[in-house]
């Protein structure tokens, strides 16, 4: 099986040239070599859950998939399609919530700093929490275990998020395998090598920071009424600038060659004044964008286009996903009548249902009791009654841990017709599992 690659696109926003850099170029270059099977896709449904304003979501999902596909994505060679056009996620979604613990999203990122923050303030821990954040892990581990991706390219901030989706993919492979791997277990790949552009005031270019350039949106005059603005030191024309503490030459060398990175470095020492070196980055970053923009500009014009696109990638995307997600179905026991009660039961099954099971209780006469019952239903050994629940359950604890060793001086009675070697060994099944 050649490499399976995908990432998904939070549709919130429009894209900047951080962006660009960081994520879109690399992906795109990616997606080109040989020997991977890449999967794109725009995470819309994860948009909802930041986002409550219609015409945004609507908006962005649009200038999303406008920017991939003018940057280079090619939708013939990787398959690009909308999470929200593929009704076999949510679907696994549910059956994924069905093996995870509560306790793994307790610990997730997102949710612990909105709960820290609420504890900070003095409120109630999960004031303005809504499920969508609590469980948005799950929606993702569906969307990756979905195609069984092997490698998942992040930003350092979703590693914690990849390693989720491969502990519920185990589980579910456990609990569900029947000696069979329903799932891949995927790797999330962060690439140190990719350049973190600084945005106009030094710090990493990020919309939380307010400090982007916009990527198409604005044209090249918007482009370079941006970059008038990228802080500079108040050296003058003339003097020798040092380029290693200008990060106006960051955003240069991210789009030049080495012959161009020399020169600009060279003019600088040499006095270039920052105006003039503005004019230039602008030039040459210009030049990348200009037939993108022209690309994009004409896609945003034609949305129909970008729909049909979309919808032909939601169909590839379905063509795997509903097939694997019935083969889910079959496995969870979402069967269809008659056909599948015939089916041997698997050998899992047999093993976990072969286990004797201890359960206490407490009688009308106000005692604890506790009794041990076969896979079968036959009842194995009863207790006699307990004053204090406690001393039941110290029973039932050191019998899982001991075994029939721990039977002298149990108050307790063998049930009918059951030899002591036949309890003997259900003990033993039950310390075994402990
Ligand atoms: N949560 C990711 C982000 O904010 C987006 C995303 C959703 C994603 N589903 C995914 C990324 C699946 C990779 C794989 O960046």
């Amino acid at each position: 099986m050649t490499k399976r690659v995908l990432t998904g696109i939070t549709t919130t926003g429009t894209p900047h040239l951080g962006n660009y850099v960081g994520a879109i170029r690399p992906a795109v270059a990616a997606s080109r070599l040989a020997g991977v099977e890449s999967f794109f896709f725009l995470a819309d449904y994860h948009a909802l859950i930041k986002c409550d304003e219609p015409r945004r979501i609507e908006r962005s999902r649009l200038e999303i998939a406008a920017t991939w596909l003018a940057c280079g994505l090619d939708p013939e060679r990787v398959t690009f399609y909308r999470q929200s056009d593929i009704p076999e996620v949510p679907e696994l979604t549910w059956l994924l919530t069905c093996v995870t613990p509560k306790g793994l999203m307790n610990r997730a990122h997102a949710y612990k700093a909105a709960t820290d923050v609420n504890e900070a303030a003095g409120e109630d821990i999960d004031a303005g929490v809504t499920m969508g954040l609590f469980s948005y892990p799950i929606l993702m581990a569906a969307d990756i275990l979905m195609f069984n991706a092997h490698e998942v390219p992040v930003g350092r901030d979703q590693v914690q998020h990849i390693e989720m989706a491969r502990d519920i993919a185990q589980r579910f492979n456990h609990l569900f395998g029947q000696g069979r791997e329903h799932f891949v277990l995927p790797e999330a790949v962060v690439d140190e090598q990719v350049a973190t552009l600084p945005g106009l005031d030094g710090r990493k270019m990020s919309k939380s920071y307010d400090n982007t350039i916009p990527l198409f949106e604005g044209g090249a005059k918007g482009l370079q009424a941006a970059l008038a603005r990228v802080v500079t030191d108040s050296k003058l024309p003339g003097e020798p600038k040092d380029p290693d503490s200008a990060h106006l030459v960051t955003l240069y060398e991210a789009f030049a060659d080495a012959d161009e990175r020399a020169a600009f470095r060279a003019d600088l020492q040499a006095g270039l004044g920052w105006g003039e070196a503005k004019q230039r980055v602008g030039e040459r970053i210009e030049r990348t964008l200009a037939p993108m923009r022209e690309r994009y500009t004409d896609l945003m014009a034609h949305p129909a286009r970008i729909e049909e696109t979309l919808l032909e990638g939601a169909r590839k995307a379905r063509a795997i996903a509903g097939p694997f997600l019935a083969q889910l179905r079959e496995a969870v026991g979402l069967r269809r009548m008659g056909a599948a009660q015939a089916a041997e039961p698997a050998a899992t099954e047999k093993v976990r249902s072969a286990a004797p099971v201890f359960k206490q209780y407490r009688e009308g006469d106000g005692r604890f009791y506790f009794k041990l019952v076969g896979a079968d239903g036959r009842l194995l050994l009863q207790s006699e009654g307990f004053d204090q629940g406690r001393d039941a359950g110290q029973w039932v604890a050191r019998l899982k841990r001991e075994g029939a060793a721990a039977l002298a001086g149990l108050p307790a009675q063998r049930g009918q017709g059951v030899g002591e070697a036949e309890l003997a060994e259900a003990l033993a099944l039950l310390v075994q599992q402990a």
